[in-house]
């Protein structure tokens, strides 16, 4: 599904994609000119944390999940020169399309951008080297989020920020909804109970200091919505701080 979002954007999914989504969410209209249009077109998140994290010019950004780069693009223009961004994901087409669309946008004022292939279960950063871990609609697609959140606390400096948006839902889904492979691609089938969501953060070893609903975003397909409205599943962008 995410090498469809990456090389035919136009397409139908469950779910909304592209520069009217980013806007409902909350993205500047001035900040996505910035970044190539072909990587918004391409965004497939489900909320908006930038505030939430308030990057800083020279700090180190870890984005998982960072499908077409956009977020990546923008935490690049925010972190500056001296600053530095590395993207990781598991799909090849968006790794080579965000690599392909930084070609185009590096220049000297902003920091710079890698994007790697793999797992944000083992994003493969050194310990404590990441100022500000971001994530955009990917947690929820993690079979084992405790694992995940684990490796986002190693990856952090103490101190350091965790800036997420993800899908959670109201209660815990039933297997005819976590064992749907189309809604588990959706950001569906793998959505945590809020509370458990929070709870896995805080045993990780992050403090939660805001949960935000992110009230504008939407699933599309008959199928996903029915699912959403009858378990309460709904996106939320959160700020947590390594202790
Ligand atoms: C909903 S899309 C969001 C992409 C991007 N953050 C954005 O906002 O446009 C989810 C992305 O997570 C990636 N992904 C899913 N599971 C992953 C995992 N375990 N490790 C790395 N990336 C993963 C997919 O390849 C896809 O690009």
């Amino acid at each position: 599904m995410y090498e469809l979002v990456a090389n035919f954007p136009q397409q139908q999914f469950h779910f909304d994609t592209g520069r009217a989504l980013a806007e409902r969410l909350g993205y500047p209209a001035v900040v996505l000119d910035r970044v190539p249009a072909e990587a918004v077109v391409s965004f497939a998140g489900v909320g908006y944390f930038h505030d939430l994290a308030a990057l800083r010019p020279g700090e180190r950004v870890l984005d998982l999940g960072s499908g077409s780069g956009m977020d990546s693009f923008l935490a690049a223009l925010d972190v500056g020169p001296s600053g530095s961004v590395i993207g990781v994901d598991l799909t090849p087409a968006q790794v080579e399309k965000a690599r392909r669309l930084w070609e185009q946008l590096a220049t000297e004022e902003i920091g710079s951008v890698q994007f790697r292939e793999g797992r944000i279960e083992d994003p493969g950063v050194p310990d404590g080297s990441i100022d500000c871990v971001i994530s955009n609609g990917v947690i929820n697609l993690v079979p084992d989020k405790a694992r995940a959140f684990a490796a986002v606390a190693r990856a952090l400096r103490p101190g350091g920020r965790l800036a997420v948006a993800d899908i959670v839902s109201g209660v815990q889904l039933p297997d005819t909804v976590t064992c749907d492979a189309s809604l588990w691609a959706a950001c569906i089938g793998g959505a945590m109970q809020q509370e458990s969501f929070l709870d896995a953060l805080t045993a990780a070893g992050l403090r939660v200091e805001t949960v935000r609903p992110n009230d504008a975003y939407r699933f599309l397909s008959a199928r996903a919505v029915k699912a959403t409205s009858k378990y309460g599943v709904t996106s939320i962008s959160v700020l947590a701080v390594r202790t």
